[in-house]
């Protein structure tokens, strides 16, 4: 039984150029792994907590504080244990946190041991860390689940706050729906991006790209933006709605000011239900099949009206909303609002909690979609955890840039080398 001797932890780097959490285990068998912690900008307000050290250096976004909590508190709590105890060690280190929302030692201390200690396990077995998780998944629910390789949602076209330009929607994606692999996936999204590169720089806007990798032109209107993305498809020999479907994420709570959405690049103030009034006339009008954070996480009345209005044809995921929390999910499914969740492992803390939040979403049927983070790294732990848990959607950027690629890079390489996991449709 190999045994965690070693547990370091260091500041890096994510694509922002901010600093986080990087942790290094190292097993008394001469194994070791690391793991690099995202982080969010549109984030949720019920998020586990993210310590920033708060201090005039790195404009007060350090983590050297992190770092020592792992180093020097939560290190010797798990020395001695055998990595393939997963839930055991997140346990351990849940409790010894004792706050909800992880605030004591910070939720970025504890991913960056959790993430690493599943790595560490995985190269233990030899084994693939999709398959790792895919076992996770049965110990810690006692269920088993079917390994797929997810299909992806682009997001090509970036605005809101992960982008300088004056749109208000913040991600618009396609999904490659039609496509009969991930090979094909990628051929049809690298084209569209790269077509859509030339519409816009043919028309005098700006080819520049944001956070995650999509283009962030200065448009008269959002719907614009669905405008040049169907350019785009259509440019590259594929149908809209047949072969590639349109998926947004409105992050609403950045527009929402207590009580209209604001559109500043429309010059509009709606209401509550003349917003979701707008979103249904593009759902009616554009292939979109998927619709993140429509609504403000505070405006549950709003999030009850869209999902009676456009539930039945339309996936609406929770991202603020629920926060990869298991208890805001149930709270949430009782009061009949979203049909999907988000999943992103630094909104709660650990690999173990991840994996019961997609269990309790598997059990109500709501749909699950991995994501990263804007401020991503080149760790690539996403794609592995949505190919062993089967979660069929993942949401990782644009097909540029290499912290959104490694993921997609990674996927790649699953189904050279897994050729029974099929993509899910
Ligand atoms: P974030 O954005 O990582 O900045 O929170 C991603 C999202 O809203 O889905
Ligand atoms: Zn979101």
């Amino acid at each position: 039984m190999p045994k965690i001797s070693e547990v370091n932890a260091i500041q890096v780097f994510d694509s922002r150029g901010i600093p986080t959490v990087s942790c290094k285990i190292t097993l008394d068998n001469g194994i070791s792994a690391f793991s690099m912690v995202p982080s969010g900008a549109s984030t949720g307000s019920k998020e586990a907590l993210e310590l920033r050290d708060n201090e005039e250096n790195y404009h007060g976004k350090g983590v050297l504080k992190a770092v020592s909590n792992i180093n020097n508190k939560l290190a010797p709590l798990v020395l001695g244990k055998d990595p393939i105890n997963q839930f055991e060690i997140d346990q351990i280190l849940i409790d010894y946190d004792g706050t909800d929302d992880k605030s004591k030692i910070g939720a970025n201390s504890i991913l960056a041991i959790s993430l690493a200690i599943s790595q560490a396990a995985a190269k233990d077995q030899n084994i693939y860390l999709h398959e790792h998780f895919l076992n996770l998944y049965k110990n810690i629910t006692g269920d088993s689940i079917k390994p797929s390789i997810p299909m992806p949602m682009f997001n090509i076209l970036n605005g809101g706050e992960h982008a300088d330009n004056n749109i208000d929607i913040q991600e618009f994606m396609i999904i490659p729906k039609g496509a009969k692999n991930f090979s094909e996936v990628m051929k049809w999204s690298s084209e569209i991006y790269h077509n859509l590169k030339n519409i816009l720089q043919s028309s005098g806007f700006s080819s520049s790209v944001g956070d995650e990798g999509g283009f962030a032109p200065n448009l008269k209107t959002n719907e614009e933006a669905i405008k040049l993305i169907l350019e785009a498809i259509e440019s590259s020999n594929l149908k809209p709605g047949i072969d590639i479907n349109i998926a947004l994420d409105c992050a609403a709570s950045e527009f929402f000011d207590g009580k209209n959405y604001i559109l500043r690049s429309e010059n509009k103030e709606l209401s509550s239900s003349e917003f979701i009034n707008y979103l249904e006339g593009l759902v009616n009008k554009y292939p979109i099949s998927s619709i993140e954070d429509a609504i403000d996480e505070n405006d549950i009345d709003g999030w009850k009206l869209i999902t009676e209005k456009l539930g039945e044809k339309c996936q609406l995921v929770g991202d603020d909303l629920f926060v990869t929390n298991e208890k805001i999910l149930i709270k949430g499914i009782h009061e009949k609002i979203a049909n999907s969740i988000l999943i992103k492992f630094n909104q709660v803390g650990t690999i173990t909690e991840t994996i019961q939040t997609i269990h309790c979403a598997n059990n109500n049927k709501f749909e699950s979609i991995i994501s990263h983070r804007s401020g991503e790294t080149e760790d690539t732990t996403i794609a592995d955890l949505a190919v062993g848990l089967g979660v069929g959607q993942i949401k990782t950027g644009a097909p540029c840039r290499s912290e959104r690629i490694a993921k997609y890079n990674r996927l790649l390489w699953i189904e050279n080398e897994s050729s029974n996991i099929l993509l899910n449709e």
